[in-house]
């Protein structure tokens, strides 16, 4: 029952969200899993170079010769599937392989060439070409996507790597020490922010996001903060199969009030949303399930709306709304969705009649990640 934003859809470039940083700070996890929630196309560029690395070792050429390299590998295509599995001329690669550390250990091969990097970066460029994108890598915010909206640099101790690293080792392989794995993250690190062409490079425009002690779902509601901040109608346009988004024509249909709760101590509370125009929102942790009328969100110092959302038995996932002039979020009937008190700030909420409440507790896990959300997007 989505009905279209009054005026036309917004329209908005797309947005590329450039990830960079050193071997094992989390890239692969965390920037699957933003692109899976955002629904944008992922790259992993380093898959591209474990592929054009597995390529040169199968082909019988001479290794050492970096000219026969380059001219081997610039004449390969490299892409993906739906699935986001890597293909080398058409041919599936299995991941196994693709992650060895044998393949690893000869990665410099096609990293360190320059030729090999300018196919690549090609390649890459294309595959990412006008479409909403996270891009990963260790020149994705420099080389491949130098205009990205979003530049993050993920980084953790390389004790915290280490450990992670260890972690995914495979079973059927020796495992080396933690001080072992600590010296050779050390030396990729150094490869890696030290090549010639496409070197690791934290830039000034870029944030540097540190890892060590997050959980991913923390990282992730980090990085979708700073991307709305950078792009007020990214999460608009993502969730507009679940909320109606709507003009009120009725300029006396939202109340304000200040946002001050009475036993409000912490920075912030969740508050539900209320239909009784007499009430104020509710200061728990939990949601209400609107059967009827219709219910403005709460604004966070004025700026956003933050919900939860979905149309299961339990909401889905966090979202946060840009609240523009003169616009009222109308949140769909039988959507679930809860509302952000933030300490001090402003609430509106709709009057309405037919409703009935049913109340749902937070999890840990939406709690958390609706505090790294807003560490990020309402800084004390
Ligand atoms: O992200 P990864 O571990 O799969 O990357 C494998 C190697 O490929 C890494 O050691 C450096 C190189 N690489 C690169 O040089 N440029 C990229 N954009 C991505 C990876």
């Amino acid at each position: 029952m989505t009905q279209p934003r009054p005026g036309g859809p917004a329209m908005a470039r797309p947005m590329v969200i450039a990830i960079d940083g050193p071997a094992g700070a989390g890239k692969s996890t965390v920037t699957r899993a933003l692109a899976k929630r955002l629904g944008m196309l992922f790259l992993d560029t380093g898959a591209m170079y474990r592929a054009a690395t597995i390529g040169v070792l199968d082909a019988g050429i001479d290794h050492d010769d970096a000219q026969a390299v380059a001219g081997f590998v610039r004449a390969r295509h490299i892409d993906f599937t739906d699935a986001g599995d890597v293909r080398l001329d058409g041919a599936l690669l299995a991941r196994s392989r693709l992650r060895s550390p044998e393949t690893t250990a000869e990665i410099w091969r096609v990293a360190d060439n320059p030729a090999c990097r300018s196919h690549l970066v090609a390649l890459q460029q294309a595959l990412v070409a006008g479409r909403d994108a996270v891009v990963e890598g260790r020149d994705a915010t420099t080389v491949i996507c130098p205009d990205a909206q979003l530049k993050i640099y993920l980084d953790a101790s390389p004790e915290e790597r280490a450990r992670r690293r260890l972690s995914e080792w495979p079973g059927d392989k020796p495992q080396p020490s933690l001080m072992e794995v600590v010296s050779s993250i050390r030396d990729r690190d150094d490869r890696d922010s030290h090549r010639e062409v496409g070197a690791l490079t934290l830039t000034d425009d870029a944030v540097h996001l540190f890892t060590d002690g997050l959980a991913l779902n923390e990282v992730i509601a980090r990085i979708i903060a700073y991307a709305v901040q950078r792009q007020p109608f990214l999460l608009e346009k993502l969730v507009l199969d679940q909320l109606i988004v709507g003009r009120s024509r009725q300029p006396g249909y939202v109340r304000v009030a200040p946002g001050n709760l009475p036993g409000a101590s912490d920075g912030w509370q969740l508050g539900l949303t209320n239909p009784a125009p007499d009430r104020m929102p509710g200061t728990t942790r939990s949601l209400t399930r609107n059967h009827g009328g219709r219910q403005a969100g709460t604004l966070v110092q004025g700026a956003a709306i933050l919900c939860l959302a979905g149309r299961g038995p339990v909401p889905e996932h966090v979202v946060a709304l840009p609240m523009l002039p003169q616009t009222w979020y109308i949140i769909e009937p039988e959507s679930w969705h809860a509302v952000i008190q933030a300490h001090g700030t402003i609430c509106a909420w709709a009057e309405s009649d037919r409703i009935i409440e049913e109340r749902f507790e937070l999890s840990a896990t939406q709690i958390s990640e609706l505090e790294s959300f807003l560490g990020v997007y309402l800084p004390h």
